[in-house]
């Protein structure tokens, strides 16, 4: 389990990795297999800080280079693997099906109160099946908590391992779905002080955020999109494969202790304070309540709260907090009598789709949103909703002029989900809307190029396009520039002020102050705010130029491989690729891009701006292998090309792609290529990975 109390060493040693293993075993167990326990109750630790507490103490870096180093030494000592390591947690076999399995005890569902009259009545209700009881008077207390909208799941500890994870299923039989579990970051593989058997269970789900982001991501590769984070997330878990799951981030809220033998408590509540401090993640919005007044305000306030949280919550769950009350009240059919679920009105709704209409993107794709007829959902009024690509009207058949159901969750923009039922059986549906044949921004006619999901807009200097570009440029993580949001941007480019992102360095008070919304002294701020975005690290200039699949990351990736626009202008597309990140078809996209015209226009103009356009500061100059430039060839058997060339960096070496007399090494995997004979044929020293690593652990 996590090393608490002990979290004072493991941080220490966090930033020494490797040094330890020099050391003395305290327990007598061989240097290596002390090592490989430290290395485990690390990573734990730092597993936790990150997924449970939401609060990290290292880089992800710095935890990829334990885990590393943890791999490195189960596979030189087989004898050490162990299934709750965490290097089990990616990585494992694909399985043919779900294989079924029966829940020790069944996992029940809930009654629905829909006001605070039927909840009171479950309170007389239960008053009167335990006077029959004959407790007269019992003293209740409440535990009030979210009622997720994931599924639910059974986690299976022997020993303090998890052994299986299962879906509900019915109830009674659910599928294993371990190797999928066993991915999710805030899912303890082992739990130190755990009795011989624990069986905890709880909420599986996606946040909002990674909802729209994978949704997003399908979209683009032409997938379809899922309907809601529940619906993502129960494809997720159960998937046959581990590495797609992977893929898709999940998270867990955990809820009840089932079958233990051991544990003994005697409320509810205490359940769960033991289920947080053995390293469960149990929402910290729980609480514990004394009267039926506290537990209706405390389910009003979920409902209130509803919109502001980051997963989706479909209700408020009430549940008495004494275990020996729960038990006497026992359950009817499969809803406990001793807990309910206080639902909120649904997040769907029907109305008319007036019409579809047409945005065009940053790189010219045209994407399709509708108009609704407003109507009320969860206590907002929504007029318009996402539709994603064209690929997803078809699919999901929505004409306009027709009822459809529409969803809103949380903060995530509105989706259309379908016809309305009652539509779908007309013999005269109006056609399905396609794609304008041009572009509604400036009319010029619209193409679909070829393996593209979307129809595009050819011009480069179309005004919504450019209007999409302007935006990026001044966001958040581009120059972030305070003060220009997209309606600002919109009223500079309606005035001619701004055509291009130079034109935002080149904007005058007089010219600003003659806007309307805007004054001598939010005018002077503005000025203010362009002129110190001069600032922002080449890093982030990369990511606000708008090359397509240069994302932030990207964009630190390139600056730190490159150093200076003009290498980087200069630079194969087979030496972009060498960039952490950065395939050989994106290098090609992404030279092609810097080849434009109007690119290269931008950049000069930039440039004399006076923004950065070189990565400041020396290279890590520090490194043991400063100023060494480095080939990669065949595969490495423990780092993937990405994480030697990052490790590389890190060092302040280079990554080249090809041999050269100026090489300083080349480090071959297996099946190398013609790289390999080159450096023998000019004499360049040549590594294996662990020849690498030994550079590498120089100081
Ligand atoms: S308790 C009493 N607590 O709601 C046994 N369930 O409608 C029922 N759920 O299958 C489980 N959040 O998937 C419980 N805080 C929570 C919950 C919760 C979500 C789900 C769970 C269950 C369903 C019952």
């Amino acid at each position: 389990m996590t090393p608490r109390g002990k979290s004072d060493t493991a941080r220490r040693s966090a930033t020494a990795p490797g040094r330890a293993s020099n050391g003395g075993a305290a327990d007598g167990a061989p240097p290596a297999a002390e090592r490989a326990r430290e290395l485990r109750e690390l990573l734990e630790h730092h597993a936790h800080r990150y997924y449970v507490l939401d609060d990290p103490e290292i880089g992800d870096e710095q935890y990829d280079q334990l885990l590393d180093e943890l791999r490195e030494l189960e596979r030189r000592h087989p004898e050490l693997a162990s299934a709750d390591s965490p290097t089990q947690r990616v990585g494992g076999e694909p399985v043919g099906r779900l294989e079924k399995v029966t829940h020790p005890e069944p996992m029940l569902s809930l009654g629905n109160v829909r006001s605070e009259q039927e909840l009171r009545a479950w309170v007389e209700r239960m008053r009167n099946h335990l006077a029959r009881e004959g407790v007269s008077e019992p003293d209740f207390s409440f535990v009030v908590e979210p009622k997720i909208d994931g599924l639910a799941i059974s986690l299976i500890y022997r020993d303090g391992t998890l052994e299986r994870g299962a879906t509900r299923g019915n109830g009674e039989i659910g599928e294993d779905v371990t190797h999928n579990l066993r991915t999710i970051g805030a899912i303890p593989l082992h739990v130190s002080g755990a009795p011989p058997l624990l069986e905890v269970r709880g909420e599986v789900y996606m946040s909002l955020r990674d909802f729209t982001a994978l949704n997003e991501r399908r979209a683009e590769a032409g997938q379809s999109t899922f309907m809601n984070p529940r619906n993502s997330a129960a494809g997720t878990i159960r998937q046959l494969d581990p590495a797609d799951a992977a893929k898709r981030p999940l998270s867990i809220w955990c809820y009840q202790v089932g079958v233990t033998d051991g544990l003994s408590f005697t409320t509810h509540s205490q359940a769960l304070d033991w289920l947080r401090e053995h390293g469960f993640r149990v929402n910290s919005g729980i609480k514990l309540l004394g009267s039926e007044d506290e537990v209706i305000a405390q389910c009003q306030e979920w409902e209130a709260r509803r919109g502001e949280l980051d997963f989706e919550i479909d209700g408020a769950v009430v549940k008495v907090d004494d275990l020996e009350l729960q038990r006497r009240l026992g359950s009817v059919g499969r809803d406990p009598r001793w807990a309910v679920a206080w639902k909120f009105p649904p997040t769907t709704a029907v109305t008319r789709l007036e019409k579809v209409m047409w945005n065009v993107g940053k790189f010219g794709d045209l994407r399709p949103f509708a108009v609704l007829a407003p109507v009320a959902v969860a206590g907002v009024t929504i007029k318009l909703a996402t539709l994603h690509n064209e690929e997803d009207i078809v699919r999901k058949d929505i004409r306009a002029g027709e009822d459809v159901i529409v969803v809103r969750a949380g903060d995530v923009i509105p989706q259309v989900v379908s016809p309305a039922p009652h539509v779908v059986e007309r013999k005269d549906r109006p056609p399905l809307p396609g794609p304008p044949q041009r572009c509604p921004f400036c009319d010029t006619p619209t193409i679909k190029p070829e393996g593209s999901v979307f129809t595009k807009c050819p011009n480069p200097v179309c005004p919504g396009r450019a209007w999409q570009l302007l935006k990026h440029f001044v966001s958040r993580g581009a120059m972030d520039i305070d003060g220009l949001g997209e309606k600002q941007v919109a009223l500079l480019q309606d005035h001619q002020l701004v055509r291009t992102a130079g034109d935002f360095y080149r904007l005058a008070e007089e010219q600003l102050v003659a806007l309307d919304g805007f004054g001598e002294l939010s005018a002077r701020s503005l000025l203010a705010a362009i002129e110190a975005s001069k600032e922002r690290p080449f890093a982030r200039v990369l990511f606000a130029l708008g090359i397509e699949e240069v994302g932030e990351v990207t964009g630190r990736n390139l600056a730190q491989r490159f150093r200076d626009v003009d290498i980087l202008l200069a630079a194969p597309p087979e030496e972009i690729a060498e960039t952490p990140g950065v395939g050989e078809k994106m290098a090609r996209s992404i030279r092609a891009q810097l080849d434009q015209e109007s690119m290269r226009e931008l950049i000069e103009d930039l440039r004399r701006q006076g923004l950065r356009f070189h990565e400041e500061g020396a290279p890590p100059s520090e490194g043991p292998l400063a100023g060494r430039t480095l080939v990669l060839t065949g595969s490495l058997p423990q780092w993937s090309r990405e994480t030697a060339t990052e490790r590389i960096m890190a060092a302040g070496g280079r990554v080249t792609g090809s041999v050269s007399k100026k090489t300083d090494y080349v480090v071959a995997g297996e099946t190398p290529g013609a790289k390999l004979e080159k450096a023998e044929r000019l004499g360049v020293p040549v590594l294996d990975e662990a020849g690498l690593r030994r550079l590498l652990d120089q100081r």
